[in-house]
C-alpha cells in the first residue's frame, strides 16, 4: 500500500505574532502536520525557534507536530524537545549534525515519539540507508536548510526515488524546501508522501485554497511503482 499523502505546514513563513490564528487557519484547511523549523545558527546560518515555541504550539495544535531540528549535537536536546511534544509527534534530526545517529534515534523512540532522519541536498542516501529499518521517516531536503522561500533543487529527486525503492512500504518520505504547485508533483511522483510547505501556504493570499490545491495535485499525481523490499 502506498503511504498516505500528508501536508505539513511550516510555520517558518507564518505571521509569528499571530501564530495561534495561523495554526487554526491551516488546520481548518486540512493540514496533517505542523512543521516547526528549529535552527541553531551553527548547523545552519539562521536562528529560529526552540522548546519555548514548540511548547506553545503544542498547546494550540490539534494535529501532530513535525519538529525539524537543524541543530548541531541533536543528542543533547532530544529530552528537552520530547518533554514539550507528544506521542504522535515527529522529531527529525540531520545525519550531518551528529556522530551518534543511533543514539539520537533511540532517544526519540524511547521518549515515545516518532523518529525522522534528514539529509541535505549534497548528502548521499548512503549515509542514512543503515537506519531505514529503525526510523519512521526520512526527510530529503530540497533546499539547503536555513530559510524559507528558496528555489527547489530538482537534483535531489533521484534520492527520493532511491529511498522509496529500498524502504519499508509504510515508511514516510518527506520533502522540504521550495515546494510549489509545480514542484510538488515531481516529488510525489518519485515517492515523497509527506510534503512540507511554508511560503506556498503562508505567503499566499488564500492559504486555505493553497493547501487544498497542493493536496489535490499530490493525490492526483501518479506515483512510480517499485518492487519494494520486504523487511
Ligand atoms: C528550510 C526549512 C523549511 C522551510 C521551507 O530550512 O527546513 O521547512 O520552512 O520553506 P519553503 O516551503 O518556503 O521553501
Ligand atoms: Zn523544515
Amino acid at each position: 500500500m502506498q503511504p498516505k499523502i500528508k501536508i505539513s505546514a511550516s510555520i517558518l513563513a507564518a505571521n509569528a505574532v499571530r501564530l495561534e490564528d495561523e495554526i487554526k487557519k491551516v488546520e481548518k484547511a486540512g493540514v496533517d502536520l505542523i512543521h516547526i523549523d528549529v535552527m541553531d545558527g551553527h548547523f545552519v546560518p539562521n536562528i529560529t525557534m526552540g522548546t519555548f515555541i514548540v511548547e506553545g504550539v503544542k498547546r494550540i495544535a490539534k494535529v501532530p507536530l513535525d519538529i525539524h531540528l537543524m541543530i548541531e549535537y541533536p543528542e543533547r536536546y532530544i529530552a528537552a524537545f520530547a518533554e514539550v511534544a507528544g506521542k504522535n509527534d515527529f522529531i527529525t534530526f540531520h545525519i550531518e549534525a551528529t556522530k551518534k545517529p543511533k543514539e539520537v534515534i533511540s532517544l526519540i523512540k524511547n521518549a515515545g515519539l516518532k523518529a525522522g532522519i534528514s539529509l541535505n541536498p549534497n548528502t548521499s542516501t548512503d549515509s542514512v540507508e543503515n537506519f531505514l529499518d529503525i526510523v519512521d521517516m526520512v526527510l530529503v531536503m530540497s533546499v539547503n536548510p536555513g530559510f524559507a522561500g528558496q528555489k527547489f533543487i530538482s537534483d535531489v529527486l533521484p534520492k527520493v526515488a532511491r529511498l522509496r525503492s529500498i524502504s519499508p512500504d509504510e515508511m514516510d518520505i518527506e520533502i522540504d524546501g521550495g515546494i510549489t504547485t509545480e514542484t510538488i508533483s515531481q516529488a510525489v511522483q518519485q515517492g515523497a508522501n509527506v510534503i512540507v510547505a511554508a511560503s506556498a501556504i503562508f505567503k499566499t493570499d488564500n492559504p486555505d485554497n493553497a493547501i487544498k490545491t497542493l493536496r489535490q495535485i499530490a493525490e492526483q499525481t501518479p506515483r512510480k511503482k517499485y518492487i519494494l523490499s520486504k523487511k
